[in-house]
């Protein structure tokens, strides 16, 4: 999988991609990452990439000539499956959508600024508006390593442990259980004796139950798709 970044804070992403789970896909080949300074595709002297708002207001807008040299250049080369802005308006994130663009061979990111970005990239030059949830970041770059990391975390071969990306929370409407590891016993707080025991239906049959009665504790909406299980 490609992924191209668009930003004008390049800076801002170079430690979450740069580490861990997501540098660990890149150096397998599984993932090519690539963060694009919008600054390199402006005219102007000053490398510029807003400017006032036209009928006033406060704040400097993204405009779209940067943004439109760099879309055109990468589509150039290549067909991109989804071309991303991010913002607080978009469509909510979801592991649903993140599971989908695990499919996908190329994607484009392009990352917004709290001020705003000329509508007509909006209506023009991307394909989807994503959001990452119900609050205001000061710009995308964050919005945008949170897309890259849980997608790339999908990608087959990223993860050492095959199952473990598909036993996370969300993956089938259910919050993940509760997991333990030594000691069993830690001043008195006990490792539930079914862990123990061996005896792995049953410790399957029980995560299951847990999960469920996590859920409805803490996420009942999850559940509204679900009542079959109860
Ligand atoms: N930019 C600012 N806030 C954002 C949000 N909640 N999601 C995605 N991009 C954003």
């Amino acid at each position: 999988m490609r992924i191209d970044i668009l930003t004008g804070l390049p800076e801002l992403l170079e430690s979450p991609l740069n580490h861990s789970i997501i540098n660990r896909g890149r150096e397998k080949g599984l993932v090519e990452i690539y963060v694009h300074d919008l600054r390199d595709y402006s005219t102007d002297n000053h490398r510029s990439i807003d400017d006032y708002a036209f009928g006033g207001g406060a704040g400097m807008v993204m405009t779209i000539e940067p943004i439109d040299r760099a879309i055109q250049t990468l589509t150039s080369e290549r067909k991109y499956d989804e071309i991303i802005y991010t913002a607080p308006e978009g469509e909510k994130y979801t592991q649903k959508t993140a599971n989908k663009y695990a499919t996908f061979r190329n994607i484009i990111i392009l990352c917004g600024h709290y001020k705003g970005v000329d509508q007509r990239v909006r209506d023009h030059l991307i394909t989807r508006e994503i959001s990452i949830g119900d609050y205001v970041l000061t710009g995308g770059e964050l919005a945008a390593a949170v897309i890259v990391d849980s997608v790339v975390r999908l990608l087959p071969g990223v993860i050492s442990d095959e199952t473990s990306a598909l036993t996370d929370s969300f993956q089938d409407d259910l919050l993940a259980p509760p997991v333990y590891t030594r000691p069993a016993d830690y001043k008195g707080w006990k490792v539930p004796d079914i862990l123990l025991s061996g005896n792995f239906p049953e410790i399957e049959k029980w995560r299951e139950q847990k999960a469920i009665e996590r859920t409805r504790e803490r996420r009942p909406d999850l559940l509204d798709d679900n009542e079959e299980r109860e």
